[in-house]
């Protein structure tokens, strides 16, 4: 199951990602918000993160004006990766190397057809489970 949540600013690609991903088969939980009227990222970030942590959902996808704000707010959830993302080399990359859960995408900076080619690639992609990679992702946890 795929958690997904927006605030107003990513509320129209995040319907367009939702319709997508049905489309291709995938389970998708929507966290909100559910119109274009305006609303606080933190509260959405925080709802998908806490899907992951608690088990509900596998992984998400977090869209606001730039993906920064709600990027932001997911990665002060302990255990939380969340990679914004503007390109396919990016997002394949945050999940092989960075075993990104959260991908974060900003509706104002790109168009829906790369949005929805970063949303496959990110999904597609896996976790290299390279020693190295483990070892940084444990600085991470560490905060060392
Ligand atoms: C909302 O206007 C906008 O600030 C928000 O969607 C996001 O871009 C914040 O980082």
């Amino acid at each position: 199951m795929i958690g997904i949540g927006s605030d107003h600013g990513g509320f129209s690609l995040k319907q367009t990602v939702i319709q997508h991903l049905k489309e291709k088969g995938y389970e998708v939980k929507d966290y909100g918000c559910y119109s274009e009227e305006s609303c606080d990222y933190p509260i959405y970030a925080k709802a998908v993160a806490q899907g992951i942590k608690n088990g509900e959902i596998t992984g998400g996808i977090l869209i606001c004006g730039t993906g920064i704000g709600i990027s932001i707010a997911a990665n002060k959830i302990p255990g939380i990766r969340a990679a914004s993302c503007t390109d396919t080399f990016s997002a394949r990359a945050a999940k092989e190397h960075n075993h990104a859960n959260i991908l974060a995408l900003g509706e104002r900076v790109i168009g829906k057809g790369l949005a929805l080619d970063i949303v496959d690639t990110f999904l597609e992609a896996e976790f290299s489970n390279d020693g190295r990679h483990i070892r940084r992702i444990e600085m991470i946890e560490n905060e060392s």
